[in-house]
Order: structure tokens, then C-alpha cells, then sequence
């Protein structure tokens, strides 16, 4: 089975553990908003790495698959917050929820949205530190964006921790806590995943300079226009490429003009990918293992 035909299989597994949950939203306006988040799947990366980190020390799939709906909802919380915050009109090839139903509803959904991950989260209590770690430090990780915080690979590094890193990191710890693993490889499942995140929020930044919209489904250059940290831009820029030049390009000159910066960012993603195999390196081998490293790759190599 390839990444993507797992992808689709641990989605379905997540799927399976929604339906119930919109029965009880009023008013309709706002159920309409929240199924509609609900609805609008995406890649479903993070499910398949809670499932996937279960499964490496021991437990089932379907032990991990409310835990990879918790967290999914959260990712999705986020993102629905993230669209507001960066003015974004498109998500996941459709409009996003601040353009179909303003601002202060999509403001709402996001906290439905994280309340429906913490109502599945306590059904074991140890989810919520995971969650709650996690929220805590995405939020510092989208304020950082705003203040330019980001200025080198280290103050960088730290604002993908925060932003994208967080949550993968709660992804794989929580997958390893229903799936029994031992206090230790719980950490370093954490660790695993937090460098896994981080290496997959490089391949955004990388994408939001080398893509089509149609491709993936949200809008390109976002990161220069919105003068968000990208590790791309922020590279070019530390060469001596000026915002404006940069701002003047179509993409395909945007591609050719930081194309140094786009290979330096895809050895810092490989770095960080190295990094996060480590912190699974002493676990047995397994089907399990063998498919956490290929979503690795597949996430620093992925284009969309
Ligand atoms: C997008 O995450 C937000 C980032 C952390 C860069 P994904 O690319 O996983 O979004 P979906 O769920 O597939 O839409
Ligand atoms: C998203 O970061 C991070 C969170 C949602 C916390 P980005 O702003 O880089 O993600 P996209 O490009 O909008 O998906
Ligand atoms: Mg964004
Ligand atoms: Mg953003």
C-alpha cells in the first residue's frame, strides 16, 4: 500500500468517528459552518500519523482512531483561525469559512471545532495535556508570524515548532499513549513528530513559492504577500533578494529567481526528517515503523 492509499485508509478511520457530532449545534448558521469544516477534508496527515505511532508500539488502528479525530479537528480549527488571520480566500479548493459566512461566525467554529476535539479527547483525560500543550503553542506560533519574530534558521525553527511542529508532536504522543507505549518512547514519539511537523511546514513554505492554486487548493505566494515567515523568503532575503524583486515575479520567475533558497530549505527539511528518524531508531522494526519513515519522505517530497 502506498502513502496515499494509507492516507485515504486512516481517513476513513477518522470519518467513521464524526457523524454523531453535529447533531446538536445551534443555530443552523453555525452547523451549517462547522459541517461544512467538517466536510471539506483535507490531506489527513496527522490521522494517519496517530494511527501509524499507535500502531509502532503496539496497539491497533482503530485503537488510535478517536485520538486521530481529536487532533484532526484541532488541525482543522486551526486552519479555519489561520484563513482569517492571513485574509485567506481559498482552502482546500473551496472558499473558506470567514468568506462563506464572515468573520465572526468562522471566529465561532473555531471554537466549536476545538471543542468537539476535546469532548473525543476525554475519553482518556491523558489526551488533553497533549491537546492543550498543543493549542497553547500554536497560538504563540501564529502570533510570532505577526511580529516578525522570525529572522534566522534558529528564530525560525522555533516559530515552525510553535506553529506546526506542536501538533504534530501531540499527534504522535498521543498515538503512542492509547497504543500502550512506554513513558520514554512516548517522548520520543513526541520528538519524532515534532520534527516530522516541522519538516512539513518547510515543504509549505516551499510550495507556497513553487505551486498552482489549483494544485493545492489555497492560494499561492500568500507567504510574500502577507509578509509571512517563510524559510524560503527568508533566505532569499538574507541573500540580498529584495521583497520587491521577489513581488515583481510571476511563478515561474519566482521559482527560478529563489531557487538557491528553495534547495537550502529542502536540506533543512531533510535535516529535520533525519533528526525525527532518530527518536525512532531503537523501536523494533515493524510495518508500522517502516510506514512512519515513508510518510516522512512523502511529506518533505509531497506537492500538495
Ligand atoms: C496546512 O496543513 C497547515 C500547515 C500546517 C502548513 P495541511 O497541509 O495538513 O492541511 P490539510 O488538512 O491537508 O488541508
Ligand atoms: C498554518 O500555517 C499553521 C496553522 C494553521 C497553525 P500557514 O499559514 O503557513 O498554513 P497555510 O499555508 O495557510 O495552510
Ligand atoms: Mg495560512
Ligand atoms: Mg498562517
Amino acid at each position: 500500500m502506498d502513502i496515499e492509499q494509507l492516507l485515504a485508509e486512516r481517513a476513513r478511520l477518522v470519518d467513521s468517528e464524526l457523524p454523531d457530532l453535529l447533531l446538536d449545534i445551534k443555530p443552523p448558521e453555525l452547523a451549517a459552518a462547522v459541517a461544512y469544516a467538517i466536510d471539506s477534508k483535507g490531506k489527513r496527515i496527522r490521522p494517519a500519523l496517530v494511527t501509524l505511532s499507535c500502531e509502532a508500539v503496539g496497539g491497533t488502528a482503530r485503537d488510535a482512531s478517536f485520538a486521530a479525530a481529536s487532533i484532526e479537528l484541532i488541525h482543522s480549527s486551526s486552519l479555519v483561525l489561520d484563513d482569517v488571520i492571513d485574509k485567506s480566500e481559498k482552502r482546500r479548493g473551496r472558499y473558506t469559512i470567514h468568506k462563506m459566512w464572515g468573520t465572526d461566525m468562522a471566529l465561532l467554529t473555531v471554537q466549536i471545532l476545538a471543542a468537539l476535539s476535546l469532548k473525543i479527547a476525554a475519553r482518556d483525560p491523558r489526551l488533553i495535556h497533549a491537546i492543550a500543550d498543543s493549542l497553547f503553542y500554536m497560538g504563540e506560533g501564529e502570533a510570532m508570524e505577526l511580529v516578525d519574530f522570525a529572522k534566522d534558521k534558529k528564530s525560525y525553527l522555533e516559530l515552525a515548532f510553535r506553529k506546526t511542529g506542536s501538533l504534530f508532536g501531540s499527534a504522535a504522543e498521543v498515538g503512542a499513549l492509547v497504543g500502550g507505549g512506554a513513558k520514554e518512547q512516548i517522548k520520543n514519539f513526541t520528538e519524532f513528530g515534532t520534527h516530522v511537523g516541522i519538516a512539513f511546514q518547510i515543504r509549505d513554505d516551499i510550495l507556497d513559492c513553487i505551486s498552482k492554486e489549483e494544485d493545492i487548493g489555497k492560494p499561492v505566494k500568500n507567504d510574500l504577500f502577507m509578509g509571512r515567515p517563510s524559510i524560503v523568503i527568508l533566505d532569499a532575503l538574507n541573500s540580498g533578494i529584495s521583497i520587491e524583486r521577489m513581488m515583481k515575479c510571476n511563478n515561474g520567475e519566482l521559482m527560478h529567481l529563489v531557487s538557491d533558497s528553495i534547495d537550502y530549505a529542502e536540506e533543512v527539511a531533510r535535516e529535520e526528517l533525519e533528526l525525527a528518524k532518530g527518536y525512532i531508531e531503537t523501536l523494533d522494526e515493524s510495518p508500522a515503523k517502516r510506514r512512519l519513515k515513508e510518510l516522512g519522505e512523502y511529506i518533505i517530497n509531497r506537492s500538495k
